[in-house]
């Protein structure tokens, strides 16, 4: 009789079919198979190293994996989820292959350390993907900084219009952001980056392993201290979830710009037609789909980190079965975000700015209302005083419907002696701009500098991402 249920021994009835199914993580997990058997082979190279099964044992075993992996690849294995994951599905047709030689393979390990190795193999493969992703954000909203550089455009506190800016330097705050979020990955892979293998059920395990070859093997940095954390610890799932909130946390707010943008309201921005759809019932329309769906699936990954915070809370050590749990969050998670990602990058390459209609927005609303407040202060008037002085302009503007510009100089003297003909040299939207130079100001020379050091920073990550890829083999 073929023994599907490892189990089989202790067991009187065979497993119901709806608790199998219930149960199963194959048609999830399947997608874990190549670092499975990476992480077997590992193993079987270290008991045989450890002489605890002999290197013949051992080169037939990692043969057949071999031919595992390239029939699953081919499609030539069926998955079936009475397996109930990909561990035992692997292992079922090892054996199937190879008969008892097969069996000796998860000799000094469990499913429990099994699974946290195929996790964290996996996810450090995704968090490298993910930085790529992230610095292509990046260079792509650094192109657009560059080419789009000298227009102007209001910038908002309150959604209101505040100061004018550059729309470079608009820009480049979301590259800021996206920098911490590469950052926030880097450091995610530290705790990803360990071994678990040999941790065993729970306790560790009674054979003479060596858990620093299978490390060395598998491109560890490090091998974990305690089995007992080591199988039920999921931080690292964790942080990978939060990281991954915040990063689209952060996508969604620039989606909402461009959305906010697109519309005819602000008109700043045309989407090319590839990122938007039509509609089925109104013929003029053009919608930002992507964008809006980059903000709606923010709203799955939040959750997707809450389900796991969730099924963490009060767990009892060590492994409990709750923790298979945590497959369906990530693996959504890393989805959404890669391909989120790279429409993004695509997407922000095509936008078509309006820079006449950003500019004109940029002198309505008597946004150089600081600009003469600063001018007066220059002329020894207390700020607090300016404020309320450009105030009343502010205010009287708006009674006769006119801008700064089509003041009189008598009439601006009417609200302060201090003003004479130099301050029509402070209402121009550029020079507003230029004047902010301090540090992270908007001045043109202030941005510059930001581009440059965004640029360094883009080389010097994306050369070492190379090499972190070549170590693991990507
Ligand atoms: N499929 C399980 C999971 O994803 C693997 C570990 C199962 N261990 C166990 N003792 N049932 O968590």
């Amino acid at each position: 009789m073929e023994l599907k249920k490892p189990w089989q021994g202790r067991f009187e009835k065979p497993t119901l079919g709806e608790v199998e199914q219930y149960t199963e993580s194959l048609s999830f997990d399947w997608r874990l198979y190549r670092y499975d058997i990476l992480g077997s082979v590992a193993h079987c190279k270290m008991l045989a190293e450890c002489g605890i099964i002999t290197h013949e044992e051992a080169s037939q075993i990692i043969e057949a994996l071999g031919e595992v992996q390239r029939e699953i690849e081919r499609g030539e294995f069926t998955l079936d989820p009475s397996f109930e994951d990909i561990h035992m599905a692997i292992e079922h047709r090892l054996i199937q292959k190879i008969g008892d030689v097969g069996g000796k393979l998860h000799t000094a390990r469990s499913r429990n350390d099994q699974i946290a190795l195929d996790m964290r193999l996996y996810l450090r493969d995704v968090i490298l993907s993910v930085r790529e992703g992230l610095l292509n954000v990046i260079e792509a909203l650094l192109k657009l900084a560059k080419r789009f550089f000298h227009v102007v455009m209001p910038g908002y506190t309150h959604l209101q219009h505040a100061q004018p800016v550059a729309f470079s330097h608009h820009l480049m705050a979301y590259c800021e952001m996206f920098r911490r979020d590469e950052e926030r990955f880097c450091d995610c892979l530290k705790r990803v980056n360990i071994m678990p293998l040999g941790s065993a059920a729970l306790a560790g395990t009674s054979f003479p392993i060596d858990m620093s070859f299978t490390a060395r093997y598998l491109k560890f940095d490090s091998i974990t201290r305690n089995s007992m954390d080591s199988v039920s610890d999921r931080d690292y799932l964790l942080e990978f979830l939060s990281a991954s909130a915040i990063t689209m946390m952060h996508v969604s707010r620039l989606a909402e710009e461009i959305i906010l943008w697109s519309s005819s309201e602000f008109g700043f921005i045309e989407l090319s037609d590839a990122f938007c759809t039509g509609s089925s019932i109104m013929p003029q329309k053009k919608n930002p789909d992507v964008a809006e769906l980059m903000r709606g699936k923010t709203g799955r990954v939040y959750g997707n980190l809450m389900a796991l915070l969730t099924i963490l809370k009060a767990l009892p050590l060590t492994y409990n079965r709750d923790l298979q749990e945590d497959k369906i969050p990530v693996f959504d998670t890393a989805d959404t975000l890669l391909s989120t990602l790279k429409l993004l990058s695509m997407m922000l390459l095509e936008i078509k700015v309006k820079e006449e209609r950003m500019e004109e927005a940029a002198k309505t609303g008597w946004i150089l209302a600081t600009e003469l407040a600063d001018y007066l202060v220059t002329k020894g008037v207390p700020f607090r005083k300016a404020h309320h002085i450009v105030g009343q302009i502010v205010k009287f503007c708006m009674e006769e419907g006119k801008d700064f510009e089509d003041l009189t100089i008598e009439e601006f003297r009417r609200f302060h002696r201090a003003f004479d003909e130099t301050v029509f040299n402070v209402l121009d939207l550029r020079k507003a701009v230029d004047r902010r130079k301090s540090q992270g100001g908007t001045s043109w020379s202030r941005i510059k500098e930001v581009l440059e050091i965004t640029e360094d920073y883009l080389k010097e990550v994306r050369h070492n991402l190379l090499n972190e890829k070549s170590r693991y083999g990507l």
